[in-house]
């Protein structure tokens, strides 16, 4: 005689849901835009179908669009027209980013609109920083981190999330709000991010892949682990109120040894090559398309993140794949 029979809570779909052990919800999940210069403007990434980069116009009527839908939190990528050796239009009050948000808010107040707050679309030489004699300088990157970041919550950016990978960037960015009256913008830090290949499409995207050398002297090495626990303790010291893993899928491991190292809300962002290959498989008909994406990010949640950003959060949405 068999006691244990496990399948008994697998008969029907009523049974399967009343025991599930994770559940994603659409209010988990964080959608990713590129903006640019211009209006009507609508370029399709190669690489990444159904994403566009969109000038401010068509962007605040897409976030209206998939907001009606259910989609109520975005991430902004600014694509400015010029770049230079210190990011100026990173931090301008008119810059790209800023320009958006306030227009966002104007459409789409509902929203939760966070800003990726960076260098490197700004910079001239593609780096996360400021170079010296070929070598990206810790500090007064954090000090442009910093200015950033102000301009963005000025704006009116509900959270900033830095993505830069400096050391104490998190501290500079908490001193930097407080002194100017913004102690409660939260801030959520890319804190656990890897210098991974997996960023491909984005590159592409965002026009930020390096002009020289590659991101990892200041981005992770994929082949540590304790290291993730180390840099999400730093950030939370330092005054991140939510940290991230970056990437999702290959990195789930560290999702979970993240989740139990700190007590703040673990973010995990499905990247662009990620999203790509997913697109790829599914075009080719290799792959169901919503049944991989949703056990994707179940397998995401499940692993201990608290919010997803992902670019698949949109075609959720409106196609009620949840
Ligand atoms: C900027 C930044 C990157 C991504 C998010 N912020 C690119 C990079 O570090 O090279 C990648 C996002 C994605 O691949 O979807 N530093």
């Amino acid at each position: 005689m068999l006691i244990q029979r496990p399948r008994r809570l697998r008969g029907s779909a009523l049974m399967r849901d009343a025991v599930a052990e994770t559940t994603v919800s659409a209010k988990r999940l964080v959608m990713p835009h590129f903006v640019c210069e211009g209006s009507g403007v609508r370029e399709p990434i190669g690489a990444m179908p159904g994403i566009d980069r969109v000038s401010i116009d068509n962007l605040a009527r897409d976030v209206e669009r998939d907001h009606a839908c259910g989609v109520d939190a975005i991430i902004l990528f600014g694509i400015p027209a010029v770049k230079d050796e210190k990011a100026s239009q990173a931090y301008a009050a008119d810059g790209i980013v800023q320009r958006a948000v306030r227009e966002i808010k104007r459409a789409a107040p509902g929203v939760l609109v966070i800003t990726d707050v960076c260098l490197c679309e700004y910079m001239s030489h593609g780096h996360c920083g400021v170079v010296r004699d070929g070598v990206i300088v810790n500090d007064a990157s954090c000090e442009l981190i910093a200015k950033t970041a102000l301009s963005h919550a000025q704006a009116g950016a509900d959270i900033v999330a830095p993505s830069d990978m400096m050391d104490g960037r998190v501290a500079a960015i908490r001193t930097t709000l407080d002194a100017c009256g913004r102690c409660d913008t939260p801030i959520l830090s890319y804190a656990v991010k890897y210098a991974s290949a997996f960023y491909g499409p984005f590159r592409e995207a965002a026009g930020s892949a390096p002009q020289f050398g590659d991101r990892r002297s200041y981005q992770m090495d994929f082949r540590n682990a304790r290291e993730a626990e180390k840099e999400a303790r730093l950030d939370v010291d330092e005054g991140a109120d939510i940290v991230m893993v970056k990437p999702a899928l290959a990195y789930l491991d560290i999702v979970r040894r993240v989740r139990e190292a700190v007590s703040v809300p673990v973010c995990a962002y499905n990247v662009s090559g990620e999203y790509s290959m997913v697109k790829a498989a599914a075009a080719a008909g290799r792959v169901d398309e919503r049944s991989i994406v949703i056990e994707i990010l179940t397998a995401i949640v499940r692993a201990g993140a608290d919010m997803v950003i992902t670019y698949h959060a949109r075609d959720i949405a409106r196609e009620r794949w949840l």
